[in-house]
């Protein structure tokens, strides 16, 4: 069974076939797209002084690529509240949801802030205004009417968090990298949440962060930091002052063919609790193999294939957009999302705007690279493994 968005492959061969077959259609439905008003895509009642009834939206192509075209903006719900949005940031999800899993005409992207220009009518005014910046995901690349990278997007308010004390920019890189971080340890690991203070039951318990640099680790550091943790974490050797910064206690080179026998002396073999930010088979092997003899748990972001060389280290699975509420149908396989995995979610989104202002929790470094117009070129660079590091687009200025 394979939930790895990774190895969701479609056979060359046969897809080619079905490509030739779709590009006459796809050209008479673009054509058409303007003005005829497809099964699925809704116009948006025009709420709160909100007048844009069309978008622009980057949508999925027949060929996997993605370009903007127009689209109706989203139906608010009466739980939800309207973005404007102004950033988006990338993740290694996006192209992997263009090139193995979407549909053309799907709207790609997850992660985005912005302006609330409409809210829902069961929208506590209390928790929410009009016109305040706030940043949040939606699982992109999925269907024709939900997607982040376009110019509105319509989410229940809760799943939301305000933006204070950051530029939209760098809110751009908390959305799925912190949440999956918050998931892995305080969900999946099941390790205090370190409020009102850390918990004196785990402080200096040793916790493993396979290639901390990765968007999803540096936000892993810095709450496993918060929550008492000590840090070892792997990494190339041109990260380590990263790393070190955002407070590991230990930072070898991933590449290093000795690393697990340091990474053993260097924590006294107490490696307790795992985080595998990559989930390749040669990644959570040597993951595995670092834990203390007593064994331990691993989360892995994609699913562990073949056999596994420490049965004594728990080694589990996990999909951040199960904190959206929603099972997530990937590969062919069902992942269930339990009320736990939303409440975590709404319950850090409240959290993070204190942490964020008290500089408890800081943003990643952002590399600003355009606007919608030039996520294809980000994202052939992130499936090239060329990103310059966490990348983020400019979609509207904060007016
Ligand atoms: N299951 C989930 O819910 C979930 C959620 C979020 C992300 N993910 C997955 O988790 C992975 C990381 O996502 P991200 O956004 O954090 O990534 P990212 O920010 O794009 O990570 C980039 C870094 O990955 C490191 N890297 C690349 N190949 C590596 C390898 N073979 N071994 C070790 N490190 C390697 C490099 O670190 P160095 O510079 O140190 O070489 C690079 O700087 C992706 O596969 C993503 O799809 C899954």
């Amino acid at each position: 069974m394979q939930f790895g968005i990774a190895d969701a492959r479609h056979p060359n061969d046969q897809q080619a076939a079905q490509d030739k077959g779709q590009m006459a259609t796809s050209l008479l439905e673009k054509a058409r797209s303007f003005f005829v008003r497809k099964p699925g895509i809704k116009s948006k009642p025009k709420m709160n002084g909100n007048s844009a009834t069309t978008m622009k939206a980057l949508v999925v192509q027949q060929d996997k690529s993605v370009a903007v075209e127009r689209r109706f903006c989203p139906t608010v719900g009466p739980n939800d509240v309207l973005i404007k949005v102004v950033a988006i940031g990338q993740n290694p999800s996006d192209w992997k949801h263009a090139t193995y899993i979407s549909q053309p005409g799907d709207i790609i992207g997850c992660d985005f802030v912005g302006k609330v220009v409409a809210m829902g009518a069961n929208v506590p005014k209390s928790e929410v205004k009009q016109g305040e910046v706030r940043w949040g995901f939606v699982r992109g690349g999925v269907s024709k009417d939900v997607g982040a990278f376009a110019e509105y997007v319509a989410i229940e308010w809760d799943l939301t968090s305000l933006v204070a004390g950051i530029t939209p920019a760098q809110a751009a890189s908390l959305p799925i990298p912190l949440v999956t971080a918050i998931q892995a340890l305080y969900l999946y690991l099941r390790l205090p949440q370190p409020f009102p203070q850390p918990s004196p039951d785990v402080k200096n318990k040793w916790i493993l962060i396979w290639s901390g640099a990765t968007s999803v680790g540096q936000f892993t550091i810095q709450l496993a930091k918060l929550t008492g943790l000590k840090v070892a974490t792997t990494a190339s050797p041109k990260r380590f002052d990263m790393l070190k910064a955002w407070g590991a206690d230990v930072v070898l080179d991933y590449n290093d063919p000795d690393v697990i026998r340091k990474l053993k002396e260097e924590t006294g073999d107490a490696i307790e609790y795992g985080l595998d930010c990559i989930s390749e088979q040669n990644t959570y092997t040597a993951a595995q193999q670092a834990f203390c003899p007593s064994g331990g748990h691993l989360i892995c972001l994609l699913v562990p294939q073949g056999d596994l060389p420490r049965p004594d280290v728990k080694t589990e699975f996990m999909l951040a957009y199960t904190a959206l509420g929603r099972d997530v149908e990937m590969g062919g396989s069902l992942v269930k999302s339990v009320p736990e995995h939303r409440a975590l979610h709404v319950k850090w989104q409240k959290l993070v705007t204190g942490l964020l202002k008290e500089g408890k929790i800081k943003p990643l470094e952002v590399h600003e690279m355009g606007g919608l117009e030039d996520v294809q070129k980000g994202l052939d660079l992130m499936k090239n493994g060329q990103h310059p590091g966490k990348v983020v687009y400019k979609v509207a200025e904060l007016k």
